[in-house]
């Protein structure tokens, strides 16, 4: 008798709490290491928003911009040991998941951005985004910022310029290759200590899009820049596998319809908001933006082509060449 009152108590509590699990929103901590006025940024603040008008009660986004939770050396961890649920790091910093995703940081391998996009849509793009999830990682789109420029506390005409100076670089080692390439010294650095590091000297110059330039305030700090468009700096959207197989599936799916819609618009927009900051650089009046010729950009691509060769059987020869032939 006392053990059937018992299992009725219990199955009454049970009840409740399942109730009650079920009101409380899902929460996806979102992380990220740049200002809320980017490409990146203004993704996140675009899926919150998205998020609570058509899945209000259900689930609720919380954004972390500027390394305020996490920085760029701790968040993907954070992310395996589900303290954050979604991130959007740089390609530039999967290198250890997935070896094939340093295609995205060869030198000089896309033309412009829509290059890029066309890249990202296509089979080979597509595959990039499943291919961590044995490690617990799954990609659910890609977010563009812009092509990257040089700065520094000099002026880089032919790459020469550049030998023995030091720069920032993210955690990734084509990045390192390039920069020795150039016979230049490379320094593994996160992204929130980069102002710092190039305000004291401890480098001398980093590479970025306008919008990581001016929201960073790096041309305070940086006399020149020069509009090498060499490289890429573009985002996975990432989540932690085991949390999001765990979403029921009708959420899931609404979920995933808005990502995919601020992935459009972000890749839409962010090279038009690299060009407005590229603007309010030159209207800063702090640094000289120097553009290439054609030939002296030329010399650039030759001193740093050997990079390609150095990592083409991680990347794969077949991958490098669905990516070059995304170039019209
Ligand atoms: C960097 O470290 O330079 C970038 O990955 C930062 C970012 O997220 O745009």
């Amino acid at each position: 008798k006392h053990i059937k009152r018992l299992s009725a108590v219990l199955a009454v509590c049970t009840a409740l709490s399942y109730s009650a699990f079920a009101a409380d929103p899902i929460v996806i901590k979102f992380s990220h290491v740049v200002a809320n006025d980017t490409p990146k940024g203004q993704g996140a603040l675009m899926l919150q928003k998205l998020v609570d008008e058509r899945l209000a009660g259900k689930v609720k986004v919380e954004v972390y911009p500027n390394s305020s939770l996490y920085g760029d050396g701790k968040e993907m961890e954070a992310l395996l040991l589900n303290n954050v649920q979604m991130l959007a790091p740089s390609l530039a910093k999967f290198d250890k998941y997935t070896p094939k995703i340093q295609l995205f940081d060869l030198p000089f391998l896309f033309d412009d951005i829509q290059a890029v996009e066309r890249f990202e849509k296509s089979e080979g793009g597509k595959s990039l985004l499943t291919s961590m999830e044995d490690k617990g990682i799954t990609g659910l789109g890609y977010w563009n910022n812009d092509l990257k420029q040089l700065s520094a506390n000099k002026e880089l005409i032919l790459p020469k310029d550049a030998r023995g100076l030091k720069f920032r670089v993210q955690a990734s080692e084509v990045l390192d290759a390039q920069f020795k390439a150039l016979k230049a010294v490379p320094r593994k650095m996160a992204f929130g200590e980069m102002y710092q590091a190039l305000q004291t000297g401890t480098v001398n110059g980093a590479e970025n899009p306008y919008s990581n330039i001016y929201s960073q305030k790096v041309h305070e700090v940086q006399k020149y820049i020069t509009e090498s468009n060499h490289g890429l700096l573009s985002y996975m959207v990432i989540v932690n596998t085991k949390f999001w197989e765990s979403i029921p599936a009708d959420i899931r799916s609404e979920l995933s319809v808005i990502v995919d819609e601020v992935s459009a618009t972000v890749n839409k927009h962010s090279h038009e908001l690299n060009l407005a900051d590229k603007q309010k650089i030159l209207d800063a009046g702090t640094t000289k933006i120097t553009t290439l010729t054609p030939e002296q950009r030329e010399q650039w691509r030759e001193a740093v082509r050997p990079v390609w060769k150095q990592f083409e059987d991680q990347i794969g020869a077949d991958l490098i060449k669905a990516a070059e032939a995304s170039n019209k």
